[in-house]
């Protein structure tokens, strides 16, 4: 399943809408309901209304009624050719990734070598603030 996920986060890619950046994300976050909510980055002329891949995967699947995921894909490149280059998640999509996901949940990101590497939520994001903060 993870190597499905990671195939999907990398086909994603191809509809990321980067005009500016040039830097093409996908990403393939599987629910615990069984489907996979995919996403890319999508920018703006006004550059901070962009958003990213893992956030648009991730609004996609809660709007859509999911909100518990068994793990996340991240495959993100220049835009041009099909080579993976190291993609970890941005520290806000973490900081949303932590409002749905706990602690141990695993994210598959492109390593720059070819493959994927894995790391914990709370490793991406140590001693975070989240909803039992408040
Ligand atoms: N980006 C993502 O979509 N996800 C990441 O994990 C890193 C960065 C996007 C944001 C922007 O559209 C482009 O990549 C360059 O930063």
């Amino acid at each position: 399943m993870i190597r499905r996920l990671e195939a999907q986060a990398a086909a994603a890619r191809a509809l990321a809408y980067a005009p500016y950046s040039h830097f093409a994300v996908g990403a393939a976050l599987l629910g615990k309901d069984g489907k996979i909510y995919t996403g890319c980055n999508i920018e703006n002329a006004s550059y901070p209304a962009g958003n990213c891949a893992e956030r648009t995967a991730v609004f996609k699947a809660v709007s859509e009624g999911c909100r518990e995921f068994e793990a996340l894909a991240i495959a993100g490149g220049p835009e041009v050719g099909d080579k993976l280059t190291l993609c970890t998640p941005c520290g806000i999509c973490r900081q949303v990734l932590r409002e749905f996901c706990p602690p141990e949940f695993p994210i598959y990101f492109s390593d720059g070598q070819g493959g994927f590497r894995m790391m914990t939520l709370s490793e991406l994001l140590p001693e975070s603030f989240g909803p039992e903060s408040l």
